[in-house]
């Protein structure tokens, strides 16, 4: 366990002193950066696989309606609904165990499925359909079949954000965040049972909402906090990295999340959270990426910028680009190439009173970081 000193740094951390806000950059474009795609819809993920298929998110808050999930063919410029329209279309009447509701986000796992993850509520804010709606939904790509359908309705709630997915070293487990209602959510991917931990704990929990170019967000008239939100493994699968969307890195050995989904007196904010440490002062965030030596990419939503986090928690600036409007999950292809999705999701309806304030077309970069993905996240 921590020295109580250490966990009070972590307390004042997580739940952090007035931050100054950081700036809206309009500085120069950086010519590194690469165009990957031109999108008339907001993307916020893409994954790739070793023989060059795409795969991407659409988020929707731009007002527009079809597929979430899609295949994307570079070669022609299209898309078509993955693994088919009908798991991209849900009804009413509808089994929402067999059709995606809201997707948060997808990633090719180190197993080679396309792992999506599904909120189950068709909107931010919507209700959550239960049960069934909150779900993961896994995908094999030489079949193009879903291949399981784990439910998390057990360990979501009303409230609940269910926001991505990790694997642990060997995939015995799958961690989760949980951005509405705040924790962490460990799931035994052989049985299926689901765990939550560090509920309502400081760590999963902050007390500022999140920033996007220079302003607070608002979901209607109430200042949006995003929970637990970015979450990442270190290569050799010892730490799990966690941040609420508005900033400030935690860590927390594996072994810890492991256990304490056995054993229920490890599993209390008291014991659990005395393991956890901070780690690096980040910024509001859309999303994070980590490479083959364990360096974190976080994309910061103020200032336009992609900071890199070494392994002993010291960050620097990779890129600022007046483009990297609200980068979401990023994502590091075989090729060396950080995938930067700029969703601009803080000018999307559900943060504008249903307005949606998105400039199209929308865009999908790259940078080349000269170092390839973890290889217990993906090849
Ligand atoms: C685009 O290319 C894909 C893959 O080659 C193909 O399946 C699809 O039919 C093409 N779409 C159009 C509109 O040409
Ligand atoms: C959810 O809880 C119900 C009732 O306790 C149980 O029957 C079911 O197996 C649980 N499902 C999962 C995935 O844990
Ligand atoms: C369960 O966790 C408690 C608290 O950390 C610890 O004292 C106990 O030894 C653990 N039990 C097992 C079986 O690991
Ligand atoms: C952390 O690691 C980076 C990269 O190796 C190095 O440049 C930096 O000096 C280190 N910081 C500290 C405080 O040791």
């Amino acid at each position: 366990m921590l020295p109580s000193f250490l966990r009070v740094v972590a307390l004042f951390f997580t739940f952090g002193f007035p931050q100054i806000q950081a700036q809206t950059y309009y500085g120069p474009q950086d010519p590194r950066i690469k165009t990957e795609l031109a999108l008339n819809v907001p993307c916020n993920g893409v994954s790739t696989t070793p023989d060059g298929r795409l795969f991407a998110v659409f988020a929707r808050v731009d007002g527009s309606t079809g597929p979430q999930v899609v295949e994307v063919y570079r070669e022609n410029n299209t898309f078509q609904a993955y693994p088919n329209a009908e798991w991209n279309t849900f009804e009413e009447g509808d089994d929402p165990k067999r059709h995606y509701i809201g997707v948060n986000g997808q990633r090719i796992g180190p197993d080679g499925n396309l792992w999506v993850i599904d909120k189950g509520a068709p909107a931010l804010g919507a209700p959550i359909i239960f049960p069934g709606g909150p779900k993961l939904v896994v995908v094999d790509l030489t079949t193009d079949k879903v291949k399981r359908v784990y439910d998390m309705s057990n360990a979501t709630r009303s409230n609940s954000l269910l926001d991505d997915v990790r694997f642990s070293a060997g995939m015995g487990k799958a961690y989760l965040t949980d951005a509405g209602s705040p924790g962490l959510i460990v799931l035994d991917l052989d049985s299926g049972q689901i765990v939550r931990l560090l509920d309502d704990d400081p760590s999963t929990k902050i007390g500022l909402p999140v920033s996007a170019e220079g302003t607070l967000l608002k979901l209607g008239d109430e200042p949006a906090y995003i929970y637990a939100d970015q979450l990442e493994v270190s290569p050799n699968g010892k730490w799990f990295y966690f941040q609420s969307a508005s900033g400030g890195m935690n860590r927390i050995e594996t072994q810890w999340l492991d256990n304490a989904f056995y054993n229920a007196s490890l599993n209390s904010n008291a014991v659990l959270g005395g393991f956890v440490q901070p780690y690096a002062h980040t910024p509001s965030t859309g999303g994070t990426a980590i490479d083959a030596e364990g360096n974190i990419y976080n994309s910061d939503t103020d200032s336009q910028r992609i900071i890199k986090i070494f392994p002993n928690g010291t960050m620097t600036t990779l890129v600022q680009d007046p483009r990297l409007l609200w980068v979401d999950a990023m994502w590091i292809d075989g090729d060396n190439k950080l995938w930067m999705p700029a969703a601009q999701l803080n000018r999307g309806t559900p943060f504008n009173n249903g307005e949606s304030r998105i400039v199209k077309p929308l865009y999908v970069y790259s940078i080349d970081i000269g170092v390839g993905p973890s290889p217990i996240d993906h090849d």
